[in-house]
């Protein structure tokens, strides 16, 4: 693989012993997969993040990273902690899972890393340009940038994405290439998507069939964002869709030729296994939304469905510290608070610890969260639209 003189110069350890280590480890998975160079990446995105998931010998590696004076060199935004970063103790977050949380958190801070503790970071202020090389490694933001912005990343690791941030660059291999984003599984809608719900059903099904590979659709007759945050996760999640392309939708879709393409259909009948799958309880302790994150229009849509109204049973919308801080200013999150609800911050159902906090059936309208719910948090989760979740919930 080619290097440029201050590559060879980090690899040479010239700039200190994280750099060089860093380094190493993308210099191997660049000959792994048979990278020519390196490229300049313009955002980093670094999963990773709850104590739930990298537990004490994931603190532990990245205090002493720190320690040794990690510092990024690129813009570098962080997925989402174990908790609310603020409101964690009145939202009943266990004390001893707090303190290792916020040691991580600060270990993050002192490598220069933005405290945007989201898996929307395109929301928050990291959003790259058509064609820009980044290396992210939260899934859904990962699909979301090749797919809705036609920015170019793999699925990075962990580790991976915190070496690009260390050292500035990737190695150019996979969907940094063109060759590599041609789609090679083509998928045609005969079903009318109606709601997030929807999207996350077709996401699952479609990932479990297509794995990894590219798939191209055809006849989503229109989708918001929200929408393809939505259909990009569950994608990510049952499968491992890095991306995708919607005819008319997407960026890059027009570019691609989808003769002679491996071809499956979907209909009401597919989407209906889907739900059916994903749905594995019956009646939710709580109701949890926003994964993906939640934006300011699905606060705003949820504070409009939930005005004067008094909820049954828990409600949180999970979002970014940003996006609940102008859902405040606009008066949401006191509509929301009003009838019971709350809008949590930072965190979201699957990397918090909701099975120490004494839920076991969890109400989502996310399909990724659906997936993973009974697997990471053992819950029993009941999958539906939020109009559904949220019918015979208010009064
Ligand atoms: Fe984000 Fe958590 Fe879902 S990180 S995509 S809200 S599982």
């Amino acid at each position: 693989m080619h290097l440029t003189k201050e590559e060879e110069k980090m690899l040479r350890g010239e700039h200190g012993e994280v750099v060089e280590r860093s380094l190493r480890l993308l210099v191997r998975l660049g000959e792994i997969y048979n990278a020519d160079r390196m490229i300049p990446v313009g955002s980093v995105q670094v999963a990773g993040v709850s104590y739930k998931s990298i537990g004490d010998p994931g603190l532990e590696f990245l205090e002493d990273l720190a320690a040794k004076g990690a510092r990024v060199r690129v813009p570098t935004t962080l997925n989402p902690p174990g908790m609310d970063l603020v409101d964690w103790k009145e939202l009943g977050f266990p004390e001893d899972f707090a303190e290792k949380q916020l040691r991580i958190m600060d270990a993050f801070e002192k490598m220069g890393i933005m405290m945007t503790a989201t898996c929307t970071p395109y929301l928050v202020g990291n959003l790259p340009r058509f064609g820009e090389h980044i290396a992210w490694s939260e899934s859904s933001a990962v699909s979301f940038a090749n797919s809705v912005i036609g920015a170019r990343t793999n699925r990075e690791g962990g580790p991976s994405a915190l070496a690009a941030a260390l050292c500035g660059v990737t190695p150019n291999y996979g969907l940094h290439l063109d060759e590599n984003r041609r789609p090679n599984f083509l998928v045609k809608i005969n079903s009318e998507l109606k709601n997030n719900s929807d999207f996350g059903a077709l996401g699952y099904h479609v990932g479990k069939i297509v794995k990894d590979k590219v798939p191209y659709f055809q006849g989503i007759k229109n989708a918001d964002v929200d929408q393809l945050k939505s259909l990009g996760a569950a994608m990510a999640a049952s499968g491992a869709v890095a991306l995708y392309h919607v005819e008319s939708l997407t960026p890059e879709a027009e570019l691609m030729d989808t003769s002679g393409l491996e071809t499956i259909e979907v209909g009401d009948r597919e989407l209906g296994e889907a739900y059916e799958k994903l749905n594995t309880g019956k009646d939710p302790d709580i109701i949890i939304l926003g994964c993906p994150h939640a934006s300011l229009k699905e606060i705003a849509a949820l504070a409009c469905k939930v005005e004067g109204k008094r909820l049954r049973k828990p409600l949180w919308i999970c979002t970014s510290r940003v996006t609940k801080n102008a859902a405040t200013r606009m008066g949401f999150t006191k509509l929301i608070e009003k009838a019971g609800g709350k809008v949590v911050a930072d965190t979201c159902a699957v990397v918090s610890p909701i099975e120490r906090m004494g839920y076991r059936t969890t109400g989502v309208d996310s399909g990724k969260a659906a997936n993973y719910l009974p697997g990471l948090c053992k819950q029993q989760v009941v999958f539906k639209s939020i109009d559904d979740l949220l019918e015979g919930q208010v009064a």
